[in-house]
């Protein structure tokens, strides 16, 4: 006999991105930023008053929070500290969907979100992306139809790196029925010269929430840090009643005060990133793997058929030789690997174990 409510013990629960076990391995896996965090990060770690740990941290980082609400040009109440948006999506969840209604999400996205729909005991409406990863026209309707509390859009979105404009994503707040949480894990790495901002929507639509991340940008996802956007009344429930009671530990408040002061040290990482994920691009599709343009840290590059390995044997032997990269053995994507960009010599030694393992 099992102990487990029901739901849990029917799940499978979340599948973590693979852990290398040597050291020396590549790991394009799970779209960190291949370069350190910011010196400052460091500094702040070193001189970090150990004796400090003995009470309790401020309890809704509000260090933190002023910082990122001060960066963003809004108010401290438009805006909650996580601990990482993984706990950002859970707080969505609980708050906004009653347990056996309707959690939608565009197909395929990130795979935590059904798994939090599970353990909230949710229903979930899975619309699929249209051809494009873009989604489709009657995606709204068919969430509204199905009466969806909160529905989950990924932008850039992942595993593509395809970005919907802000004129989109005002489209979809307006028609949908419920709360939309547009998560911008990838943001970050969006080109500056798209002007691209959805802050200035969370004022106009009362049911737009943004999630943002330190994992990815910040170099920082060993800290577990993220933050949401929103309307007043969107987050006020999750800062007095949902979250943990001290859900930002006191060195993690110091080290994403310390990232977000040398925020031009991060946007330099970005930068890079971007020159080297066009430089990847097109060495990919010298070798026949061609990915779409992406504006966020990885490549969805799809391997052509008649290759001498499918994507999933592709996989595998990139293992063997010490590089990891993210196959999904999923409809729509199991012709296809995704790459996240790493350092110039990573993204070389990957396009050299290509070549040998497909010419
Ligand atoms: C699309 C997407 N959203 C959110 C997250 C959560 O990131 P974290 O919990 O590390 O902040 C990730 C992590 O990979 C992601 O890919």
């Amino acid at each position: 006999m099992s102990y487990e409510r029901d739901n849990i013990h029917r799940m499978a629960g979340y599948t973590w991105g693979e852990q290398p076990r040597n050291p020396g391995t590549i790991k394009l896996n799970t779209n960190e930023n291949p370069y350190p965090p910011a010196p400052a990060v460091k500094a702040a770690l070193g001189s970090f008053d150990v004796s400090t740990l003995r009470t309790y941290p401020q309890p809704t980082a509000d260090g933190l929070r002023d910082r990122l609400a001060a960066m963003h040009g809004i108010a401290r109440d438009q805006l909650i500290v996580t601990h990482g948006g993984d706990e950002a999506l859970r707080l969505a969840m609980t708050t906004f969907v009653d347990p056996g209604a309707i959690f939608g999400m565009a197909e395929p996205s990130y795979s935590l979100y059904p798994v939090l729909a599970e353990i909230q005991d949710a229903r979930v409406v899975k619309v699929p992306l249209a051809g494009d990863w873009l989604p489709a026209k009657d995606f709204v309707d068919i969430l509204n139809d199905a009466g969806a509390r909160l529905a989950c859009v990924v932008n850039p979105h992942a595993p593509s790196g395809m970005l919907l404009e802000a004129d989109a994503i005002a489209d979809l707040a307006r028609r949908f029925h419920g709360v939309l949480l547009v998560d911008e894990a990838y943001v970050d790495f969006v080109d500056p010269a798209r002007n691209h901002d959805l802050v200035s929507l969370t004022r106009a639509f009362d049911n737009l929430l943004l999630l943002r991340t330190f994992s990815k940008g910040y170099s920082l996802a060993g800290l577990r840090l993220g933050y949401l956007i929103g309307a007043p009344a969107l987050i006020e429930p999750l800062v007095t009643k949902t979250r943990d009671s001290y859900n930002i530990d006191a060195i993690s408040q110091a080290l994403g005060e310390a990232a977000v002061g040398a925020r031009e040290y991060a946007a330099e990482t970005w930068r890079q990133v971007r020159e080297d994920r066009e430089r990847l691009r097109h060495g990919l599709a010298r070798l026949g793997l061609e990915a779409p343009h992406s504006e966020s840290n990885f490549l969805l590059a799809r391997v052509p058929v008649g290759s001498p390995l499918d994507a999933a044997g592709v996989y595998a032997e990139l293992k063997q030789r010490g590089i990891l990269v993210r196959y999904f053995a999923v409809p729509r994507l199991d012709d296809q690997l995704r790459i996240t960009v790493g350092t110039a010599e990573q993204n070389q030694r990957l396009l050299d174990e290509l070549r040998s393992l497909l010419s």
